[in-house]
């Protein structure tokens, strides 16, 4: 489902320059460009509207984009203002416009009503701004459902599995020592869903005690927030009496189908930040790798079983507090939304 009215990140604002690229976010396919003159953020419909040749493959002139095909010129706003040959030309003429704005080292996308536009619902992450912390900005394309992803994400007991041996910890095993019982708890507030994940003297897998810098047991919290369309917020605090390192965790998951998303992750340290294990590139290096090999590939397996095997309805564990939360709320806002399709 696409929440109406809502901002969706559709690429980091690294990616996006005065070079024309194409996107499909939720389900729209789009150029993504910015204006020459003003640096402003343009985001159009991926077809000309002459004889429908993709934008992308197109240059951008001033803060206008020329079709490579003809020669039309769309305006940021999506109206022709110009055909080669031809004194005038029909307001009819024009792409839909939607709104873009570069917030907190992303772009995000209003999917809705353009009267509607409200920056204020743009998550805050000011973490990412801060000089006593570095960000580390990756971006993954996964081939399942965003809310698949998401799940994933909203669901931090997979870490002592499916993490055992890089990032996660050793709980919640069966006839083994490790036997530390998570406190888990979630609730609802202002239209966002908060969870919390407590670990008491759980011993750490080889990457996170590198990063927690012990290798004594620690105190493992997880502090989640989730707010709509499919923003997840995980701080990760790891404290023990020799060290306490703090990790936010910004997930953000853009259906570009039904069965695909975009997936992008801020990683925001509050230690090593100038010197030390881990650098920005150890960091891009682990999580590119953990996440894309284990959690990635996960999710896109539960993808093929779910189309295999007719969709399935899940059965929540105990473990599942913060995604049944999530789930109960996004029905809800399904009826306040009128959700629009992905497709
Ligand atoms: S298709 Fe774009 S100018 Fe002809
Ligand atoms: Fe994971």
């Amino acid at each position: 489902m696409i929440h109406a009215n809502r901002w969706y990140a559709a690429a980091t604002a690294a990616e996006i320059s005065t070079q024309p690229t194409e996107h499909v976010i939720c389900g729209r396919p789009l150029v993504l460009y910015r204006a020459a003159s003003s640096g402003k953020l343009v985001a159009l419909e991926n077809r000309c509207p002459h004889r429908q040749a993709p934008l992308s493959m197109g240059t951008v002139v001033g803060d206008d984009i020329m079709c490579i095909y003809h020669g039309w010129v769309m305006n940021g706003a999506g109206q022709c203002v110009h055909v080669p040959h031809q004194d005038s030309v029909a307001p009819s003429v024009r792409v839909d416009a939607y709104p873009a704005v570069q917030k907190w080292g992303l772009v995000w996308l209003w999917i809705g009503d353009a009267d509607k536009v409200d920056e204020t619902l743009i998550p805050d992450m000011p973490w990412t701004e801060d000089a006593n912390q570095s960000s580390v900005f990756i971006r993954f394309h996964v081939g399942a459902n965003y809310q698949l992803m998401a799940d994933n994400l909203l669901d931090v007991s997979h870490s002592d599995f499916l993490h055992a041996s890089t990032f996660g910890s050793h709980a919640g095993r069966k006839a083994e020592t490790e036997h530390v019982k998570a406190e888990l708890d979630a609730w609802s507030e202002d239209g966002a869903v908060y969870g919390l994940r407590t670990l008491r003297d759980v011993v750490l897998s080889p990457m996170a005690a590198a990063w927690a810098g012990t290798d004594k047991p620690v105190t493992r919290t997880h502090k989640t927030c989730w707010t709509p369309p499919n923003n997840i917020n995980i701080e990760l605090i790891m404290e023990n009496d020799e060290n306490k390192v703090t990790i936010h965790h910004d997930h953000l998951m853009t259906p570009e189908n039904e069965t695909s998303c975009h997936y992008f992750l801020i990683w925001t340290r509050d230690f090593s930040v100038h010197s030390g294990y881990p650098t920005d590139e150890d960091v891009r290096r682990e999580q590119s790798t953990v996440i894309g090999t284990e959690d990635i590939s996960m999710v896109e397996a539960q993808q093929r079983n779910k189309i295999q095997f007719g969709d399935p309805a899940d059965i929540p564990g105990a473990a599942d507090k913060i995604v049944v939360a999530v789930h109960k709320r996004i029905a809800e806002l399904q009826n306040e939304d009128q959700g629009l399709s992905a497709t």
